[in-house]
């Protein structure tokens, strides 16, 4: 999966230029850095987000790439599908819990996200990615040979060690909103480096855009605690997190009652 992407950022400009697309529902984009119309500083990255379910789409060049891609989304789903098993049972409820109340059967947007970090001259004058939550529910991630992604953890950033071919799961923002804070969503960012190529791979899994997530009933009536947030549709949510709003605070606390 990662060489396949590197193949793609390495097609001549000109065969990329017809991605260069900017809303939630195209099926392939790509570009540079993260909103070039809104954001006052450009982030040292390319990026490729393809919708791979359930309608899968790919792209006929660099060779290859559609097949691994097919691959490669069917099998993170399956292990998305089971950590979300997993956190369900952690909680005391029932393995399908957290699938059934996100409609996961029917989810319509399962994006396929490559990013893409070229070896920069000043890497402590740049950023990949700066400091987000992901909005979702998990986000599984890979990365090539070259680390770079940063968690924030007792207020200092460290540098996730993950296993060559591991997975780093990400809790999201609407676990957080699901589980009422007990499953926190995870500040994390990326570095660059003046060595060589970083090519990261997220997939990133949430709930059905129309279904909003709010705190589990079943665990505040155990908790006896009172919900920590208002429903939001998760395509709402996503759409929030794209605007200038998310600029001025992040997108959990404009849910926070
Ligand atoms: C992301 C992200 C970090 C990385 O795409 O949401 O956090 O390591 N990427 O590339
Ligand atoms: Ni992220």
């Amino acid at each position: 999966m990662i060489d396949a992407s590197h193949r793609f950022f390495d097609l001549p400009e000109e065969e990329k230029k017809e991605f260069q697309r900017r809303n939630l529902l195209d099926p392939i984009k790509c570009g540079t850095s993260f909103n070039v119309d809104i954001e006052k500083v450009h982030l040292w990255r390319d990026f490729l987000k393809v919708i791979a379910h359930p309608e899968f789409n790919s792209l006929y060049k660099p060779a290859g790439y559609s097949e691994v891609s097919l691959e490669f989304s069917k099998r993170t789903r399956e292990v998305a599908t089971e950590i979300l098993k997993g956190i369900s049972e952690s909680l005391g409820l029932e393995a399908d819990y957290i699938a059934k109340a996100m409609n996961w059967d029917r989810v319509r947007l399962q994006i396929l996200a490559a990013n893409y970090y070229p070896v920069c001259p000043q890497p402590d004058k740049a950023i990949g990615v700066p400091p987000h939550t992901d909005h979702g529910l998990v986000t599984l991630l890979i990365q090539n040979e070259m680390g770079g992604l940063e968690v924030k953890h007792k207020d200092q950033w460290v540098l996730v060690n993950a296993a060559p071919g591991a997975f780093v799961v990400n809790i999201g923002d609407q676990m957080q909103i699901l589980t009422n804070d007990k499953y926190k969503s995870i500040w994390h960012r990326a570095v660059v480096n003046n060595k060589a190529t970083r090519i990261s791979i997220a997939v990133p899994h949430g709930p059905s855009l129309d279904t909003p997530a709010l705190p589990i009933p079943e665990l505040l009536e155990r908790e006896g605690q009172a919900p920590k947030y208002i429903g939001m549709t998760y395509e709402k949510f996503m759409e929030l997190q794209a605007s200038p709003a998310a600029y001025v605070k992040p997108c959990l606390d404009h849910l926070r009652v």
